[in-house]
């Protein structure tokens, strides 16, 4: 079928307003709403496994970085991850019967494909979180975890990614449970929040206007720094991928703890620093290190709840996002890096739905 832009001036501005529906299906697919319970995949025995290794290219990758944070914590079960390009590399031990979890849009990206391969011949078990179900990656898995984002035009990647996102939640309660971490409330308070979420998304979106403001100023930028910490970190990552793959602008994600130990040496005036800090346990230590930044004159932009904003005061520029519990962030605090890198973009004039230099889908180790 035919698939077209319908009222959106590019296709990732489409992908991008799509994702409250998409994400929504995504859970439906992996979630037993009405139980408030998360399915197991079939094949999967998680109570067997000592470790799991996952391994991705480019936006899938930071999916995968946050997945870990969710399996380590909810589950108790140790994470490798690497970069598809470099996992082999690496030369890791692989232990036959273990599992591996490629995650990729496109199913055919040629690096997560030789990854998958390599861990085959190495006797392990594979699944793969996939949007092209009929793909490469798909078809030589032993599992296969669909992201229902539907077809993604837009060659950086926006719903492919949350839907990703979605996806490990639910397969990391659905361990969590399987392994005994997770008692029956747990598992259905963290279903509870999953099931919140689309509604959570759509209310993000909102923040739109505002966010096509801050770009006009980002526009002018030339480097960009992004800072988060725990789950924000991967997100932070991502945002600064964004900004570089569309709009050109030099752009990193950092850990918020790690700026004093390069990455301020960057900052004066003409220095955006985006700093995505939901109100948590964490929040204190990463408004300190805005705070490092505020003093060198950089120009602050943080991303955070309506209680982080609170604590803030009117200190620095600040987008408010809705509340939500820890667990569900990644996804929602996405929305305004994805936004923030399309309006910078559109301003710049540059080809938002192809950008210069990249594919859609690398098939090319
Ligand atoms: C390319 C795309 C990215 C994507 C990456 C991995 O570089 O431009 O948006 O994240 O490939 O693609 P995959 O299809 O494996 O998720």
């Amino acid at each position: 079928a035919l698939i077209e832009k319908g009222n959106y001036r590019h296709f990732m501005a489409k992908e991008i307003a799509e994702q409250p529906d998409v994400v929504g299906h995504t859970l439906a697919h992996h979630l037993d709403m009405a139980k408030g319970r998360a399915r197991i995949p079939e094949g999967i025995d998680f109570k067997k496994l000592d470790r799991i290794a996952f391994s991705a290219c480019g936006t899938a990758y930071y999916a995968g970085l946050v997945a870990r944070y969710w399996f380590e914590k909810l589950a108790r079960i140790p994470v490798d991850i690497d970069i598809a390009s470099e996992f082999r590399y690496r030369e890791p031990p692989l232990k036959p019967g273990g599992l591996a979890i490629l995650i990729s849009q496109s199913g055919e990206t040629a690096d997560t494909l030789a990854t998958l391969r390599h861990c085959k011949e190495q006797g392990m078990q594979i699944a793969s979180v996939v949007n092209v179900t009929s793909s490469t990656i798909a078809r030589e898995s032993d599992a296969i975890l669909p992201t229902l984002g539907g077809p993604e035009i837009g060659v950086a990647s926006t719903k492919a990614f949350t839907c990703q996102l979605a996806t490990l939640a639910a397969l990391a309660v659905a361990a969590g449970k399987a392994r005994g971490v997770l008692s029956d409330d747990d598992e259905q308070r963290l279903v509870a929040s999953l099931v919140e979420l689309p509604r959570l998304m759509a209310e993000t979106l909102k923040l739109e206007p505002q966010i096509e403001r801050i770009a006009k100023d980002l526009a002018k930028a030339q480097d960009a720094l992004y800072l988060g910490r725990g789950t924000s970190f991967p997100i932070a990552m991502e945002g600064a991928l964004k900004l570089k793959e569309i709009s050109y602008i030099h752009a990193e994600g950092y850990a918020a703890g790690e700026l004093k130990h390069g990455p301020i040496a960057l900052v004066d005036e003409k220095m955006p620093v985006v700093v995505l800090a939901p109100y948590d346990t964490l929040f204190e230590k990463t408004v300190s290190n805005m705070q490092e930044v505020a003093a060198r004159g950089g120009k602050v932009l943080l991303v955070t709840d309506p209680d982080g904003a609170k604590e803030a005061a009117g200190e620095f520029e600040t987008l408010i996002v809705p509340k939500s519990y820890a667990f569900v962030t990644p996804m929602i605090y996405a929305i305004p890096m994805q936004l923030l890198a399309y309006h910078t973009a559109v301003f710049m004039g540059t080809d938002v739905d192809q950008p210069r230099n990249l594919a859609k889908s690398v098939t090319v180790e």
